[in-house]
């Protein structure tokens, strides 16, 4: 680390607490952070990792009254799921806690309050809408109408989804809101506003003059932010979820959930370092001595709030210190697709730990080995299992299960002695005599998947060594030199339990009982007197285990009907088709008729052909519904509606004379038309 400082604390981006987490939570931000807190730990050094849920917020609110119970039932509910999930997989914070905690309400109040008695906020009055029915203003997202620029239906307060405009919610046609479905009026509200403008000049010179070693996306971000300009942001919302503005004639008012989640990691340290002085010491010391390096991990969506916006928020209360450095990943697809909780597109964690019970390395693993470091990446089940079984199972596994079963063999289950070194160990050794600085100066950077590939690497020259020196096939003839080969091959084994370590923290858990490594320090990287001769070993177990193909087949058909499964419940009809006249629906001649026969047309898969009664002595229609009544014979003796002015067409060698007419499903499936009570055949539809 960096000589001057002298600790390091780390945050994790609070999730919302109102739904589970999934895969791109772990890749994006909790693995990363773990992996680079586990090593700042092995080295020995002061480290703190703060997490806690994100619970407050409009989203938390409309799920509740969904859900017809409490905003606090909801977050009670999802803080408990996504604590167990994080806890599973080994992302080993300090503390969890969570922003409807009494220690947070009451230091983002007090922050506030120190911002706003030092005159750093300002105070506006504008209109916003408000809901007469539901009696609350109304969030942007909640605010739909007709797109001013496209003219699409269902256009959000900020945007439109259709055409992509960015929009105001003043600007929509004939808004409604979303929560009861009323017209909002305009109503005027006084709210808090950070004024970001006025920090821009120190900001610009922090991040784009002091800080260009940030990942580049992140350095992007904010220079783009940046050269645009900043402008004031409202830190207060009119909310009855939240904590309340501790200012006088604020009734109604809560803090924006934005401006108390980050605040959120500090009362998180104040609980932690409360709890256990004896441990962390007083919980200033990781918030404002300049010694201490402050570390956010966050998604993409959050640099501008970690970038600008908390900074500010730090810089005008002004007794904190600025982040060192922010590392931010893409994001992760999902089979190509974009994860998303809405459509159930995702991999939720506690449903993965179902089924791939005890497997949480293999998802650390390859969550890490495509990890969006700098770009956006795809996870695919395929490529899950082959990196199981390629990697984790023929290399790293396959390697330490030989190494300790010959030794069983071999020598009684203990540390071989050495009595030979050949060239050709030698040459090995030099191999990974310098993977402690290989991994170091990634890890440093926070480069998680190539310092991941580093360590595999050194499970790849273990694996080479035993099959290239065969220690199976010398132990007929020479057990000096068998024993000596799997006496390296243990310190090798020994090695990769440390520096996998931060990444598969299970699996090295495992491996250094198989061993029975009594020290554990990143300091023995590289060196091959971690174990004792004569020192008796653990038992020799699997490190990992293949994933079968039936395995992975049944996660895709999982995702295939939750898509299908999404699609029917979001189905919403196209919107209104430009405009028709009277006289245009008066040329058509819609007609009822009975089927009197209904047939597949041969060699056709679309067709259905259709003799109808139509009171007029009888028609052929052919209609191309064959896919949606499987079973054609059903339609016999029902009434069905038909145009009946259209010219005769032939098709597939067949004359039709007229059309059927048909409702398309949402499921894509066509049903035809039939009056609702018996009429006389060849009456007509107007
Ligand atoms: O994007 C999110 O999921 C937010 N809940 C992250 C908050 S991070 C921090 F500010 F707490
Ligand atoms: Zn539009």
């Amino acid at each position: 680390m960096d000589k001057k400082f002298k600790r390091t604390t780390v945050t994790s981006a609070l999730p919302y607490a109102n739904g589970p987490v999934h895969i791109g939570h772990l890749a994006g931000v909790y693995v990363p952070a773990d992996i680079y807190v586990r090593y700042l730990r092995l080295k020995g050094e002061e480290v703190v990792f703060i997490g806690g849920s994100d619970e407050h917020g409009v989203p938390v609110t409309i799920r509740a009254k969904k859900e017809g119970c409490t905003p606090q039932d909801v977050v009670d509910r999802y803080h408990k799921i996504i604590k167990d999930s994080f806890q599973e997989f080994g992302i080993s914070f300090d503390i969890y806690s969570r922003t409807t905690s009494k220690t947070h309400h009451k230091l983002a109040s007090d922050f506030f309050r120190t911002i706003y008695d030092k005159n750093g906020f300002i105070e506006k009055t504008s209109d916003q809408y408000y809901d007469e029915e539901a009696k609350t203003f109304l969030a942007d997202r909640y605010i739909v109408g007709e797109c001013p620029r496209c003219h699409a239906q269902g256009a959000y307060g900020d945007q439109c989804e259709k055409c992509g405009s960015a929009l105001s919610p003043e600007e929509l046609i004939n808004p409604i809101s979303k929560l009861s479905g009323a017209k909002p009026v305009l109503r005027s509200t006084k709210h808090w506003y950070l004024p970001l403008d006025k920090h821009e000049a120190w900001l610009r010179k922090w991040i784009l003059d002091e800080h260009k070693e940030w990942r580049p996306n992140v350095y992007g971000q904010c220079k783009s932010w940046l050269d645009t300009g900043l402008q004031p942001r409202a830190v207060s919302r009119d909310l009855d979820w939240g904590i309340p503005v501790p200012v006088e004639g604020a009734e109604g008012k809560v803090l924006y959930v934005w401006f108390d989640a980050p605040i959120g990691y500090i009362s998180n340290t104040k609980e932690l370092c409360d709890n256990n002085p004896e441990k962390y010491g007083n919980w200033e010391k990781w918030w404002k001595d300049p010694e201490t390096r402050l570390i956010h991990f966050i998604g993409k969506d959050n640099i501008v709030f970690h970038c600008i916006v908390f900074p500010a928020m730090l810089k005008a209360e002004g007794s904190f210190i600025l982040p060192d450095n922010v590392p931010s990943n893409e994001f992760l697809n999902l089979e190509g697709d974009k994860i998303s909780t809405s459509r159930n597109w995702a991999v939720w964690l506690n449903e993965y730990l179902v089924d791939f019970p005890g497997k949480q390395d293999t998802l650390r693993y390859v969550l890490t080995a495509n990890a969006p470091e700098t770009k956006d990446n795809d996870f695919t089940w395929k490529d899950f299992q082959t990196r199981n079984n390629s990697e984790l199972v023929a290399i790293y596994g396959n390697f330490v299960n030989r190494a300790l079963v010959l030794t069983k063999k071999y020598c009684d289950g203990k540390v071989p002695p050495v009595s030979q070194m050949t060239d050709y160990d030698k040459e090995t050794l030099k191999e990974f005599a310098d993977v402690k600085e290989k991994l170091e100066s990634l890890l440093d950077n926070f480069k998680f998947r190539d310092a991941q590939k580093e360590a595999m690497n050194l499970a790849r020259i273990g694996n080479k060594y035993l099959a290239d020196t065969e220690p199976w096939k010398l132990a007929k003839t020479d057990m000096d030199r068998t024993l000596s080969i799997l006496h390296l091959s243990l310190q090798i084994a020994a090695n990769l339990a440390i520096a996998f370590e931060p990444f598969l923290p299970f699996s090295s858990e495992k491996l250094r009982k198989m061993l029975n490594m009594q020290s554990f320090e990143w300091n023995q990287l590289g060196r091959i007197d971690l174990l004792k001769t004569g020192a008796e070993l653990g038992t020799p177990e699997l490190l990992f285990e293949k994933i079968e193909d039936d395995a992975i087949e049944a996660q895709i058909q999982r995702l295939e009907n939750n898509k299908k499964e999404n699609e029917k419940n979001n189905w919403q009809p196209d919107p209104i088709n430009g405009q028709s006249t009277i006289d245009d629906f008066a040329k058509l001649d819609i007609r009822v008729g009975t089927v009197l026969e209904c047939q597949k047309v041969k060699k056709s898969d679309k067709l259905l052909q259709f003799k109808i009664d139509d009171g007029l002595g009888g028609r052929t229609i052919l209609s191309g519904i064959a896919k949606s009544y499987p079973d054609p014979a059903e339609l016999v003796g029902k009434q069905v509606c038909f145009v009946a002015n259209f010219p005769t067409r032939k098709m597939m060698g067949l004359e039709s004379q007229g059309m059927i007419m048909s409702a398309v499903n949402s499921d894509g499936n066509l049903v035809v038309i039939s009056p609702s009570k018996q009429v006389a055949n060849g009456s007509h539809v107007g």
